[in-house]
């Protein structure tokens, strides 16, 4: 079993009980009292900081991190060493040490001392601010010999890819051990770390609570990533995007997969930066069969890369995933064979007949307004011209739409000319009346009349200026949120091979949208 430990900041006695009764409320099931949080810590308070823990069942860490390594301690070492050794003597269950403190002077016989006859265990720990260590591995078995002790290692994560060398470590290792990659670009080897059967990972009250950067809340673990179930056998998804922070898919599929009462996580991936980023995190992927990485949603900018990286291993592109030239699905089989696929345009399509009420072939010869000629418009116009629509693409800039209506055979037109085409769908396909230009509809005032159906992919927010006058016009009316879900309930289908709960995936993403 992986812990979940909470970082209390000890500034005050009073702040510091309140969080550890907070965090025992939130399930940890332990706190790490971080008593370098205070400018003089005060012995005593620390002892009965240590009672409140095991009174309301929480185990206690004791740590008063040095500055050199990340905290706010800048007492001489020797001071720090006997706040240690005195927690022990008051019952902590576990106190933090620095190896580099450890092994100076006689430090490391005082703290063996102290804890010798008690339950006390020790935590050695190393921190990298910076960055990776240069050999990990080393420093690993340097402190795991040093004495009897849990292997703490934290460095910060310049990249997504840095966190594999965390993994590869603790891959080899058959004892518990707490390998963190600090920073937003290391948030999934905290999150994984009962795939490795880690010792703990932290995590804050809340998202602004944590003492190092990069933890999740304890809320977050629990709620949208169901920690607990987490194990070695768990298959594990994820979007890759940059930014993917605000991301609903997390909490979408991990709320379906529980439903399903599948062992699958689904985690928020940040690759960031170019077309190499991505292409050595996929091969980092593809390198480590034993991750039981199985699939991908991919957002921006990685939407493009990803069919790249497909057809440059040789491997199979679905037709119209091909024609769109960019896929927001992979799917990596248990033989390592990779897929693409794009649900956007099946999940566009599929939210538009459902609020038509009809099927496929209806849309035959129906006259649609697509508003934009970037990457959304692309899937969408490829998804209508199958469907044998009429289309006519207006944009901002003409000249795109001009390029992108020659490639699927349909038309194009000035955005004045809208009113005269009379068209019976529009379709917003750019990111006008999106967050927090809410004030704004891509489609001229007057257009919208009560027979046509109104679509607009953009679902933040949930009803958009352009659906506003939608609605007050007796127009049927389809949201971004529709399209979310649908798009996603078929990536959960090529994810398990079984259809979605869709009600349970609008359930959450209405949720999430309040
Ligand atoms: P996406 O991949 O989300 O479609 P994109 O490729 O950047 O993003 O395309 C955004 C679309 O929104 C484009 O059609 C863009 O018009 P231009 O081609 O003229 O840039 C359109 N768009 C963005 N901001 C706009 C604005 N303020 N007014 C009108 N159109 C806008």
């Amino acid at each position: 079993m992986t812990y979940i430990a909470v970082p209390i900041a000890v500034k005050d006695y009073d702040s510091a009980a309140g969080q550890i009764r907070l965090a025992k409320e939130l399930a940890a099931d332990m706190v790490e009292l971080r008593t370098d949080y205070s400018p003089s810590p005060v012995s005593r308070q620390i002892r009965e900081l240590i009672a409140l823990g095991h009174s309301v069942g929480l185990a206690v860490i004791t740590t008063c991190r040095s500055s050199r390594e990340g905290g706010l301690c800048s007492l001489p070492d020797k001071l720090r060493v006997d706040i240690l050794c005195s927690a022990a003597a008051d019952g902590a269950d576990y106190i933090d040490c620095e190896y580099e403190t450890f092994i100076q002077e006689d430090n490391g016989k005082k703290i063996t001392d102290a804890i010798k006859n008690s339950h006390c265990r020790l935590i050695l720990s190393a921190h990298n601010f910076a960055g990776p260590f240069e050999n990990i591995a080393d420093l690993y078995s340097k402190i795991n010999s040093c004495c009897e002790c849990i292997v703490k290692i934290a460095y910060k994560a310049r990249h997504i890819n840095d966190c594999f060398a965390a993994f590869d470590l603790q891959r080899r290792q058959n004892r518990q051990s707490i390998i963190l990659c600090m920073g937003d670009d290391g948030l999934i080897s905290r999150l994984l770390s009962p795939k490795f059967n880690a010792f703990l990972t932290f995590a804050g009250i809340d998202k602004s609570s944590g003492t190092a950067p990069g933890q999740p809340s304890i809320g977050d673990l629990n709620n949208i990533y169901h920690f607990r179930s987490i194990n070695e056998h768990t298959e594990l998804y994820g979007v890759i995007g940059e930014p993917v922070a605000h991301s609903m898919s997390p909490a979408v599929h991990n709320a379906a997969f529980a439903g399903a009462e599948l062992n699958k996580l689904y985690l928020p991936l940040l690759v960031r930066g170019d077309r190499q980023g991505f292409y050595d995190f996929m091969d980092n992927i593809l390198a480590r069969p034993w991750l039981s990485f199985r699939g991908f949603s991919v957002t921006i900018p990685h939407k493009g890369h990803a069919i790249e990286y497909v057809i440059h291993k040789g491997e199979y592109v679905e037709d119209l995933t091909a024609k769109i030239g960019a896929a927001n699905t992979l799917i990596i089989g248990a033989n390592g064979r990779i897929s693409a696929y794009n649900t956007d345009y099946s999940g566009a399509i599929d939210a538009l007949l459902a609020a038509m009420g009809c099927g496929k072939s209806d849309l035959h010869q129906r006259k649609v307004a697509v508003f934009g000629a970037g990457g959304v418009s692309r899937a969408i116009v490829a998804a209508l011209t199958d469907a044998a629509c009429n289309v006519t693409i207006y944009n901002r800039t003409i000249e795109k739409a001009a390029m992108l209506a020659e490639e699927f055979l349909c038309r194009y037109a000035p955005i004045d000319k809208l009113a005269k085409d009379t068209p019976e769908i529009i379709i917003n396909c750019t990111s006008v009346g999106m967050t927090p230009d809410i004030d704004r509809s891509p489609v001229p005032a007057g257009v919208i009349r009560a027979n046509m159906t109104v679509f607009d992919t953009v679902y933040n927010p949930v009803e958009t200026l352009l659906l506003r006058q939608a609605k007050a016009a007796g127009a049927k009316i389809v949201s971004g949120l529709d399209m979310f879900v649908n798009q996603a309930a078929e990536q959960y289908k090529l994810f398990t091979g079984r259809p979605a709960d869709v009600e349970l995936m609008r359930k959450m993403t209405a949720q999430l949208t309040i």
